[in-house]
């Protein structure tokens, strides 16, 4: 089977593959093809895959031979005339909002999986891209938010006086509200954080940070552990609640979504307004509805002095890394269904990651919620 990885537009600096996960396809089996200058942006050059037996080719020729073609983005509409039938696509689908690309695929009898379905069970954990991403996005917002600030993170004692540490309100706790909150803590800053699941209360507590505590009545999870949607009294009564932790905050980042719906406006203009000059939101959710009042996706704005970051690509913010994860998410996601005698994926609907991830296959749409959708 052939393998290939396009080149990614200009905007994302990620890459779907590494020189050590381009190993371990070899292993398997697969004969991969890149196309030329693939990932010399981060350090690795067509020379050093062609030293391991990758096969430089340009974008066309990739899609010409592939059986598989993995990438971060999808690929143009018009590029899916250029793939063969049965062929496998693999990258950030974006299904919901990608409805005529999707179609398409459907139409030309090409299989492919959005790495945003991948199911949250313990299985795919290794496959899971959302929270590979979601975990380095984390880290990032507070890198970003540190240089923003025009202050220090940690308590420094000094000759010349002591630098108090800076306060850091962290909102939604999940993959990426974690790690936003181990990174503030181990830059020394005072943390909060806030999420509607009561289970995150001991997560927060364990990082050695305070969990806001705001009574919205009843909230809970779904059966996938994620938010359920609140109505807008409680999401009144949670930014009533949150107000007083945010005008004192010196940096708020806010990762709250709920699946599948739009982020819920979580800080108001006015909440925005009480902070004193100089802090830092970074919205997280931009990307998604946002969750803070005047939010732009890609820019930062400046509301009364406070500085809000709306970068929709935090991953993307450390390309070696997140690439590192992402490429592995998509080589385990391979093995996991790789048949050994016939050197080919055994592509099986029925299953319980296949079935959710899948979104088309063999002119059919897979996955339940896409298809309800779709047709
Ligand atoms: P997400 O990106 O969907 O949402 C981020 C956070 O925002 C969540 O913690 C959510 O509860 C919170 N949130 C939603 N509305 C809010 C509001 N109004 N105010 C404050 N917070 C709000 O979440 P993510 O990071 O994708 O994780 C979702 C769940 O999936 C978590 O429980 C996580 O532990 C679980 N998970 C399970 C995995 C597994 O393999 N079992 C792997 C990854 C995540």
């Amino acid at each position: 089977m052939n393998i290939f990885f396009p080149k990614e537009p200009e905007i994302e600096k990620r890459v779907s593959l590494t020189l050590e996960t381009a190993e371990k396809f070899s292993k398997l089996g697969l004969k991969i093809f890149i196309e030329k200058s693939f990932s010399e942006h981060i350090g690795t050059s067509d020379e050093d895959f062609a030293a391991i037996g990758v096969k430089i080719v340009s974008r066309d020729e990739g899609f010409l031979d592939a059986n598989l073609v993995c990438s971060v983005r999808n690929l143009q509409e018009e590029e899916i005339d250029k793939i063969k039938p049965s062929t496998l696509l693999i990258s950030f689908l974006d299904p919901f909002n990608e409805k005529v690309l999707v179609k398409k695929i459907k139409e030309k009898n090409i299989s492919a999986i959005s790495m945003e379905l991948v199911p949250r069970i313990t299985r795919a954990q290794k496959m899971d891209a959302l929270s590979s991403q979601a975990n380095l996005a984390g880290y990032s917002s507070v890198i970003i938010a540190s240089q923003e600030l025009q202050k220090a993170l940690p308590m420094m004692m000094t000759a010349a006086g002591t630098i108090s540490p800076s306060k850091v309100f962290v909102i939604g706790v999940g993959v990426a509200g974690l790690q936003a909150i181990a990174t503030a803590k181990r830059l020394g800053a005072k943390v909060e954080a806030f999420d509607t699941r009561p289970v995150v209360e001991e997560q927060v507590k364990s990082l050695g940070a305070r969990f806001v505590k705001i009574d919205i009545g009843e909230t809970g999870e779904t059966e996938q552990g994620y938010a359920k949607e609140l109505t807008p009294q409680q999401i009144e009564m949670q930014r009533e609640g949150m107000k007083k932790v945010c005008a004192s905050a010196d940096i708020v980042i806010t990762t709250a979504q709920v699946f599948g719906r739009p982020a819920p406006t979580l800080v108001t203009s006015e909440m925005v307004s009480a902070m004193s000059q100089g802090s830092v939101i970074v919205d997280m959710a931009v990307g998604t509805g946002g969750n803070v009042e005047g939010s732009v996706p890609n820019e930062i704005v400046d509301i009364d002095g406070v500085r809000i970051v709306g970068n929709t690509n935090l991953p993307g913010e450390l390309p070696f890394h997140s690439s590192q994860v992402y490429s592995s998410n998509i080589f385990n996601l391979i093995d996991e269904f790789w048949n050994e005698e016939d050197k080919k994926l055994n592509i099986d609907i029925s299953d319980e990651i296949l079935s959710i991830c899948l979104v088309s296959h063999e002119k059919e749409f897979i996955n339940k919620t896409i298809k309800e959708i779709m047709e």
